[in-house]
């Protein structure tokens, strides 16, 4: 039987209240990582033990804005505290914003930019020092950040995300620190469940899988990204997509043609 090899590493995960976090949050545990479950509420959230019987590993968790600088310090400095260092760190949490280009804010691109990409900085930042060679970080994009999409604040989000990891790569890989980024397309959670229907009917259209994912198909690929079976991976993307953003609108003439 093939392993992951994730038996006794150190994985922080942000925004695993719920949603593809709270998947990968279980899903590492049940891979045998010890998991740093982290989000926004006090108290661990309810989505988080769903599974946990099945754990090999450990799961604990800790609140953390991921845009509060002295909220990553101090998760560092409790993780040190612990004897622990980190082997993986999951910059998963995420918000999205749905003004159209003429009508979105300064403050609404600065609201999403604050979560998405220095919320990722500062993850970064803060963890990376307790990081031995053999760590991985997984960046959370989006299909948005692949392609021109409708909400601008967070599709100029998530591009920006691509950057930084890209950075991150090219920095961190000399200390054996990997960083990639996977792109989920529509996948269901609680972030989509506010979707409008046509939302999710133009975005079936754009799939050549003809469906929405579910929130264990991107914890595989991000396992995938954390384990040493991709030890030689960095500054990848990997669209998880069901193909959406493979095509460049070509499929709508293929539809056409049939
Ligand atoms: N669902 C999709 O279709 C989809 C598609 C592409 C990309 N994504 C991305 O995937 C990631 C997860 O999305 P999801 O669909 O599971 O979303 P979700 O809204 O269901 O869950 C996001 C979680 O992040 C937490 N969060 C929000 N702001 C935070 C903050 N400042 N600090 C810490 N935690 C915070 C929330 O409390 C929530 O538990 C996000 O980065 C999102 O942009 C989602």
């Amino acid at each position: 039987m093939v392993s992951l090899q994730l038996e006794g590493r150190t994985v922080v995960v942000t925004g695993a209240g719920q949603g593809q976090g709270a998947a990968e949050a279980r899903l590492l545990a049940e891979s045998g990582a010890r998991v740093i479950a982290t989000d926004l509420s006090a108290v661990i959230p309810a989505g988080l033990g769903a599974g946990s019987s099945a754990s090999a590993g450990a799961l604990v968790y800790r609140q953390l804005d991921v845009s509060d600088e002295a909220g990553w310090s101090g998760l560092a400095s409790w993780i040190r505290s612990q004897g622990w260092q980190v082997d993986g760190l999951v910059n998963n949490a995420g918000i999205t914003q749905r003004s159209r280009l003429l009508d979105a804010s300064v403050a609404d691109l600065k609201k999403v930019y604050e979560v998405n990409v220095a919320g990722s900085v500062l993850g970064i930042q803060a963890l990376s020092p307790l990081m031995r060679s053999g760590s991985s970080i997984v960046n959370v994009g989006s299909v948005a950040g692949l392609t021109a999409h409708y909400p601008v604040a967070y599709t100029a989000s998530k591009w920006a995300l691509r950057g930084l990891s890209q950075v991150a790569a090219m920095e961190l890989g000399p200390r054996g620190i990997r960083v990639n980024t996977v792109h989920p397309g529509f996948i269901e959670t609680p972030m989509t469940a506010g979707a409008k229907p046509e939302f999710r009917q133009s975005t079936l259209a754009e799939t050549p899988l003809g469906r929405t994912g579910s929130v264990e198909e991107v914890a595989g690929v991000v396992l995938f990204l954390l384990s040493p079976l991709s030890s030689f991976v960095t500054g990848a993307e990997m669209p998880v997509d069901g193909g959406q953003a493979s095509h460049g609108g070509a499929k709508s003439i293929s539809d056409a043609l049939h």
